[in-house]
């Protein structure tokens, strides 16, 4: 399967970072890839990537992304993004239920599922992100949080959830330097993908892709495990250099 490296820049950049950071992307791309690449950055900015896009023929080969998206279609919520004004930037993916929103902003296995539900029905990839946290994963309830997580995602939105793209992101390797071992990632990402196939008989074709302090130097051995099939970058994302090298090590 092709794999994904999906940036996500979290709450960080600038006009002049960005185009500087985007820039330097195109520069380094090699003309064609055999990954699919994408960046997920703060909604504000989407004007300025179309912008780029139109100047940068590199930048052809990178989605755009965004890191959430509402959970209702059009109205009085306040602050929200809907997910047909993410198409209207063409928009390709939508992270959901990342665990910052999830601890944050309490988001709860219900509403990531809605938000979900929302991406789909206007043809955007959610990128469903599911972790446990590290008491969590000391008391033995790995498996448990993560398929609770899917299994909501997998109820509100039937067959089509062979059209989502899964993050296993344990919620204690990321930002902190501490990934998970090659085989720590596979083995729960065999039991997302055993969860799926339950749900639809399309499961080998959705992508399970693991995030969590991922870098240059540890993403081809996570890359190699079977059901790893790309990842959910953060902090590496946001230096040009070692997204490449991420890059390079998914093709
Ligand atoms: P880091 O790569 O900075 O650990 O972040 C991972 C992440 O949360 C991606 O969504």
């Amino acid at each position: 399967m092709t794999k994904l490296i999906a940036g996500n820049w979290k709450m960080n950049g600038s006009l002049a970072a960005n185009e500087g950071l985007l820039s330097a992307l195109a520069s380094g791309l090699p003309k064609s890839l055999s990954c699919d690449v994408a960046v997920c950055i703060p909604a504000p900015y989407f004007a300025q990537f179309q912008a780029l896009f139109a100047t940068m023929p590199a930048l052809a080969l990178v989605a755009l992304g965004s890191q959430d998206v509402s959970s209702q279609s059009a109205g009085a919520f306040t602050g929200e993004v809907s997910a047909t004004m993410l198409r209207d930037f063409a928009c390709r993916y939508a992270i959901v239920g990342h665990s910052e929103r999830r601890q944050y902003h309490g988001e709860t296995d219900f509403l990531v599922a809605a938000k979900a539900q929302q991406a789909l029905a206007v043809g955007i990839t959610p990128i469903v992100c599911v972790g446990e946290t590290l008491a969590e994963r000391e008391a033995g309830q790995t498996t448990e949080v993560v398929k609770r997580q899917l299994a909501a995602v997998i109820h509100a939105n039937g067959h089509c959830i062979s059209e989502i793209v899964l993050a296993y992101e344990p919620v204690w390797a990321i930002g902190t330097g501490k990934t998970a071992s090659p085989e720590e990632a596979q083995a729960v990402h065999a039991v997302l993908r055993a969860q799926l196939a339950a749900a639809t008989e399309h499961a080998s074709r959705v992508k399970i892709i693991y995030g969590g302090s991922m870098n240059a130097a540890n993403a081809s051995t996570l890359l190699a495990q079977p059901d790893i099939d790309g990842g959910l970058i953060g902090g590496a994302s946001l230096k040009a250099g070692d997204f490449l090298s991420i890059i390079s090590a998914a093709s």
